[in-house]
């Protein structure tokens, strides 16, 4: 690997990034037809939003906990009744995500090239652990961390100080990639190279922080990387 590449280590966001979430507003569709894209959306956006509420209170609940909630408020909100089986349904979907498409060959590519990889999440071990091998990223990654270490979500610094502890890196050494433009943010406030996968072709949020690249999915991170190799 070219000795003056800044990046050394990669560290990837885990749902929407690594794992492909859109098999949940599938089932939410068979489950409540006409309803799935929006139950989806609300479900999810609770659940990001919970995550934080909890965190500026120091409130920690795991993220597999924080899922469940998030899902009986969307559903009571949109007025579907949500009945045990519905729930385990839509639960059950979480341990059987798939990777993108690009990724697994992707992940192998930048491993042949000597990057380490590694995962940071909101979501906790025992969720993270089933989604790998679901995903059949099984050995992909040096280390995957998991926030319940310090019972903060991101964007809280102790939750991205994972990524620097676990690599033994500075952060500004660590190339961080998340399609969640937010996370992103977070990242560069805390001081890592951003990557930003905007798959869905969205606009930036505006914090005032960009990331450092960006692409419409994982295999311009490779591209990314090589340009840097060659400035
Ligand atoms: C995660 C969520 C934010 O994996 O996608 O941390």
């Amino acid at each position: 690997m070219d000795q003056a590449l800044p990046v050394k280590v990669i560290i990837f966001d885990a749902y929407g990034t690594l794992f492909d979430v859109y098999s949940i507003s599938q089932v939410a569709e068979e489950i409540f037809p006409g309803h799935g894209e929006r139950l989806a959306e609300l479900w999810r956006d609770r659940q990001i939003d919970y995550t934080r509420i909890r965190t500026l209170s120091d409130q920690y609940r795991d993220f597999w906990l924080i899922t469940v909630d998030a899902l009986n408020y969307a559903c009571a909100r949109l007025g579907l009744d949500l009945n045990d089986d519905r729930r385990a349904q839509l639960l059950d979907q979480y341990g059987r995500l798939s990777a993108f498409p690009e990724n697994i060959q992707t992940l192998q590519t930048l491993r042949a090239r000597g990057f380490r990889l590694g995962i940071l999440t909101n979501g906790n071990r025992t969720m993270i652990d089933q989604n790998i091998q679901s995903a059949q990223m099984t050995g992909l990654f040096d280390h995957v961390q998991s926030v319940e270490k310090v019972g903060k979500f991101k964007t809280a610094p102790q939750a991205y100080q994972l990524g620097p502890d676990a690599f033994d890196l500075p952060s500004a050494n660590i190339l961080f990639v998340s399609s969640n433009n937010w996370d992103i943010c977070g990242a560069g406030w805390f001081g890592y190279h951003t990557f930003w996968v905007n798959r869905a072709s969205l606009p930036p949020e505006q914090l005032g922080i960009g990331p450092n690249g960006q692409g419409a999915d994982l295999t311009s991170v490779v591209s990314y990387l090589d340009a840097l190799r060659t400035d």
